[in-house]
């Protein structure tokens, strides 16, 4: 913290960096930590000493190729959205103590314009602000409203289902209405999206059955298709597309290790979208940022009731976050995994 005597900021902050690029399966030696002297702070910026960092898939994404943000560059610290209590800031910015969201990095302490960053004020245990309330819930909860229009009594898939944005997409989809079908590794995590989470049905892609499974799971076809996946399990899922179906692009994890491309050829893809009359549409949570603090509302009172469960994986310290992304891409996570600074 800020010593209140000398308003002196801290002089040290800790990172994880990218420590070499991968160009296959993650591993630990692809990351480093730096204890280093933190920078001094522009009036227009503001310094927070950050509680909770989250543990994506994009941060894998993003370490090999262009995304939402440019390659990252070895040396620089790994992207996640932070969560932390300001320690200074300029006069007009976020009160000194307040909790803020940000989007920085796995570090102790980021400095951010205060422009970019939320003021969190809904009274929420604070690793809920990095899933339901946080960029999770809104990309699944714009990604079924907007995107994918997703009206009662359609059937949805959503793949990815049982992870930080699936998990809560096939429950925004169940409390729109909709019949929700979830694609994961696990039998167990199956087992939980049913039991836990309200899912109708749940199939296992690493199943020697999968595609008989699915089409047993969709009797009356597929509506909404919100794919986190992408690769050979949209494969499977395109020709059971029913006409005027939407396929809401949220994420491409298949394609994040660097494996093989092009299973789904863009020539089968555009003949299931004319004949079938499809719509395939990408977003950015980010596309929608006007109407967060409105849809943080609603998922915050859906929540409150009980409509959505989030489900959280926290680890303690930062050096615990690149084992836990490892974790992440293998499919170990069940609902958001995020890291805790302290215990
Ligand atoms: N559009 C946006 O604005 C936006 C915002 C946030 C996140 N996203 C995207 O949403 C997706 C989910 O992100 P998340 O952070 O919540 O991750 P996550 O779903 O919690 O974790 C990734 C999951 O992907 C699955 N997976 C890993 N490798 C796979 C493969 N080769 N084929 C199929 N599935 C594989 C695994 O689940 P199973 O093993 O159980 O299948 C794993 O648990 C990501 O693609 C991310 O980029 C998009």
């Amino acid at each position: 913290m800020l010593d209140p005597s000398t308003e002196r900021q801290p002089v040290t902050n800790s990172r994880i960096a990218m420590r070499a690029r991968p160009t296959g399966p993650l591993q630990l030696q692809h990351f480093e930590r730096h204890d280093e002297p933190l920078r001094d702070v522009l009036p227009d910026e503001v310094l927070v000493e950050n509680e909770m960092l989250s543990v994506a898939a994009a941060a894998r994404a993003s370490m090999e190729m262009d995304t939402y943000r440019p390659q990252l560059v070895v040396g620089e610290t790994i992207p996640s959205t932070v969560i932390g209590r300001v320690l200074r800031g300029p006069e007009d910015g976020p009160a000194v103590g307040s909790l803020v969201a940000g989007f920085a990095g796995w570090e102790r302490y980021s400095i951010m314009r205060a422009d970019q960053l939320r003021v969190l004020e809904t009274p929420a245990p604070i690793e809920q602000y990095l899933s339901v309330l946080g960029q999770n819930g809104l990309t699944a909860y714009f990604g079924l409203t907007t995107v994918g229009r997703v009206a009662a009594g359609e059937t949805v898939v959503v793949s990815g289902a049982a992870g930080g944005v699936g998990h809560l997409a096939g429950q925004i989809a169940r409390s729109l209405g909709a019949r929700v079908v979830g694609i994961t590794s696990s039998d167990d995590k199956n087992t939980a999206l049913i039991g836990r989470l309200g899912f109708d049905a749940a199939v296992n892609r690493r199943s020697s059955t999968f595609l008989d499974d699915l089409t047993r799971s969709v009797p009356s076809g597929i509506d909404v298709y919100f794919d986190n996946v992408a690769g050979p399990v949209t494969a499977g899922v395109l020709p059971r597309m029913n006409r005027h179906g939407r396929i809401v692009c949220s994420g491409a994890t298949s394609a994040y290790q660097g494996g093989a491309r092009g299973v789904t050829g863009f020539e089968d893809l555009a003949l299931t979208a004319i004949t079938r009359s499809l719509r395939l549409e990408g977003f950015l949570v980010g596309d929608f940022r006007a109407e967060w603090t409105e849809a943080t509302s609603v998922l915050s009172a859906w929540r409150r009731s009980g409509r959505i469960t989030s489900i959280e994986t926290i680890t303690t310290g930062l050096d615990s976050a690149p084992a836990a992304l490892l974790e992440l891409l293998d499919g170990q996570n069940l609902g958001q995994f995020g890291v805790a600074l302290r215990a």
